[in-house]
């Protein structure tokens, strides 16, 4: 019987620092245009997992909060934190916190520059499969939740053992430009045993797109 192990590629901080400045530097320049592209595909996949935000007030992280495309769909009764590598994006999503208590934040998502437990609940919408270090970014997600607290993702994920052989060409290219094609994203969760799955939903392209439920245990 043939065995599969599943190896998370874990690469040097050297290589971290080099492909988060690349990336740093795409955004930049993709920063005016990335709402045309992407902000009428994915209104509804994200206004679908903010409305699983918990009902009771508390602080929320926008892991990687971009353009804030998230911030028109979000209730007022939360204290908002939005985090971003990429100074270009972070700027444009001021005018959409609007009535919202919200404090932009630029810094790395592989680094949370906040205490152990600090967050009711974490959002992570297009950033685990976006970031050099998934499972990483996810450890720290889980760091600084509460216990209880749960952590939005809705990302682009491929299942164990899944061929994919287009996104595993097109992968080299992408991750340098803006997104890594091949994460699996039980590969992540395995590396994070504070998170317990509570949902997952197929919502885009066959599956590709998954909206992810974790609860900090
Ligand atoms: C695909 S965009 C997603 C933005 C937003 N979450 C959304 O749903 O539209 C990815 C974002 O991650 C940011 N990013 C990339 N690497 C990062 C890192 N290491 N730490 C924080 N943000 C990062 C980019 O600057 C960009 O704004």
């Amino acid at each position: 019987m043939q065995t599969t192990i599943c190896q998370l590629k874990t690469p040097t901080a050297q290589e971290v620092r080099h492909q988060s400045n690349n990336l740093s530097k795409s955004y930049t320049l993709l920063a005016p245009i990335y709402d045309l592209f992407v902000n009428r595909a994915s209104k509804a996949m994200r206004a679908a997992s903010l409305a699983t935000l918990p009902a009771r007030p508390g602080m929320v992280l926008l892991a990687g909060v971009g353009t804030g495309l998230d911030l028109p769909h979000l209730p007022a009764h939360h204290r908002y934190v939005g985090v971003d590598l990429t100074g270009a994006m972070l700027r444009r999503s001021l005018p959409r916190a609007g009535r919202l208590d919200f404090r932009p934040v630029q810094g790395d998502v592989h680094r949370l520059p906040f205490a152990d437990a600090s967050f009711d609940a974490v959002v992570a919408h297009l950033i685990l499969a976006v970031v050099p270090q998934p499972a990483l970014c996810l450890a720290e997600i889980s760091r600084v939740l509460k216990p209880g607290g749960e952590a939005l993702i809705l990302d682009k994920f491929l299942r164990r053992n899944q061929k994919a052989p287009l996104r595993r060409l097109l992968n080299p290219l992408a991750r340098r430009v803006a997104t890594q094609l091949d994460v699996v994203f039980e590969d992540l969760l395995d590396a994070s045993p504070g998170l317990a799955l509570r949902d997952d939903s197929p919502v885009l392209a066959g599956g590709w797109f998954r909206r992810i439920r974790l609860v900090r245990r």
